[in-house]
């Protein structure tokens, strides 16, 4: 005897106030409050299916065709307040083991965060199976921290609370807020091997003071003017302020002991591309932020500043001619289109970036989308 399969899809979050820090280790209480853009499901995000069955001999998690250890910590965690939370008369029958499957649309080698979209897919779908009334967020917090904020479409803010009950995501503004706000993911060829959020967090909330009058002084208000800046639709001060806390973040990052260093090189070629293009169009048009790895997230104002952008990025970045690739360096046959028709010349006029060919693997675009669905396209067959 089985239930129903239940399957549900959930997004990835790019965080615009970054969260770097735990108050308590145990239950994921941040240090700090922190705010990001759900992205758009059609371009990056996780399915997952559950059933719970009597003929299933072990709970068994499968992670992009792996089988993964349902007993961590964090799991456990999630599993024991699903359950505490659930209406189900199963819940806590021993014969009902578990059979979880999930898998991303996005390649894991683009270092996105998969664990927010996958914790908080787990965690939508869990609640459905076991009909939990819970706050989601809020457990979805205790499998990875940024999961809370993909609990919601558009713009999320992940207010940090005091204990369990009041360290929960809400929504700011839905993603339809805001809609010339579009995205581009730039994924760095790099194959180094980063120190883990969780363990670069610990190090920082050990080590570095910065971070501590970071968390104290500086988001707060931060914070204040984030969401303000959303809801009034200012594009230049959202950028103002997603690259200060992306440049905070990483000081921190670098004023830990020893020190960690996420971005490279090509990072800092970005952010210099960024910063003289605003300058030469006379505001902020695209914001950078970067997270627990070298690639840039980009967040632009618009279609028109979208397609310079992108253009600039290929004139950088060019891909070598005859160079194998895993996947196109960008296949927006539209954005494509409307690029050929810019010219090159009074696009770099007066910026000062050197060339860096082949320097980024490829690039992705998308938008703020919504939260988690649920969807009938089944990973699981019985
Ligand atoms: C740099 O949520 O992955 O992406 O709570 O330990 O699972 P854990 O950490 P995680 O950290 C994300 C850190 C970040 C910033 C952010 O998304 O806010």
């Amino acid at each position: 005897m089985h239930t129903n399969i239940v399957t549900c899809t959930a997004p990835v979050n790019i965080a615009v106030i970054k969260y770097w820090g735990k108050k308590d280790e145990k239950l994921h209480i941040p240090l700090n409050s922190s705010l990001s853009a759900s992205l758009d499901q059609k371009d990056l995000k996780t399915t997952t299916s559950v059933v719970a069955g009597t003929d299933f001999t072990e709970d068994e998690l499968w992670l992009n065709g792996k089988k993964e250890n349902v007993e961590s910590k964090r799991i456990q965690n999630v599993l024991r307040l699903i359950r505490e939370g659930s209406t189900v008369e199963w819940k806590d029958d021993p014969n009902y083991k578990l059979r979880i499957v999930s898998t991303n649309n996005f390649p894991t080698a683009a270092g996105l965060a998969s664990s927010a979209s996958g914790y908080c897919c787990l965690v939508y779908a869990l609640a459905q199976l076991y009909g939990c009334r819970s706050d989601l967020s809020a457990i979805a917090r205790l499998g990875s921290g940024s999961a809370c904020r993909s609990m919601y479409g558009g713009w999320v803010a992940w207010e940090m609370g005091r204990d369990h009950e009041s360290s929960v995501a809400v929504q700011v503004a839905d993603e339809k807020h805001w809609p010339e706000v579009q995205i581009l993911v730039c994924v760095v060829s790099d194959v180094q091997k980063h120190t883990s959020s969780s363990d670069g967090m610990q190090q920082s909330v050990r080590t570095s003071k910065l971070l501590a009058d970071r968390a104290e002084n500086i988001v707060p208000k931060r914070m204040e003017e984030m969401k303000q800046a959303i809801l009034t639709r200012d594009f230049h001060t959202f950028a103002d302020l997603t690259m200060k806390d992306s440049d905070s973040f990483h000081a921190c990052c670098a004023d830990t002991q020893p020190p960690i260093y996420y971005m490279n090189n090509v990072s800092h070629h970005i952010v210099s591309l960024v910063q003289s293009y605003n300058k030469k169009v006379g505001s902020n048009k695209v914001a950078y932020t970067y997270d627990a790895g070298p690639n840039a997230v980009l967040y632009i104002a618009d279609e028109k500043h979208m397609v310079e952008m992108l253009k600039l990025l290929h004139i950088y970045f060019n891909p070598s001619e005859g160079v194998q690739r895993e996947r196109p360096f960008f296949d927006n046959e539209y954005l494509l289109a409307k690029m050929s028709t810019l010219d090159e010349q009074s696009l770099v006029d007066g910026l000062q970036v050197e060339k860096r060919p082949d320097a980024l693997k490829y690039i992705l675009h998308t938008k703020p989308g919504p939260g988690p669905q649920i969807s009938q396209d089944h990973l699981i067959s019985l």
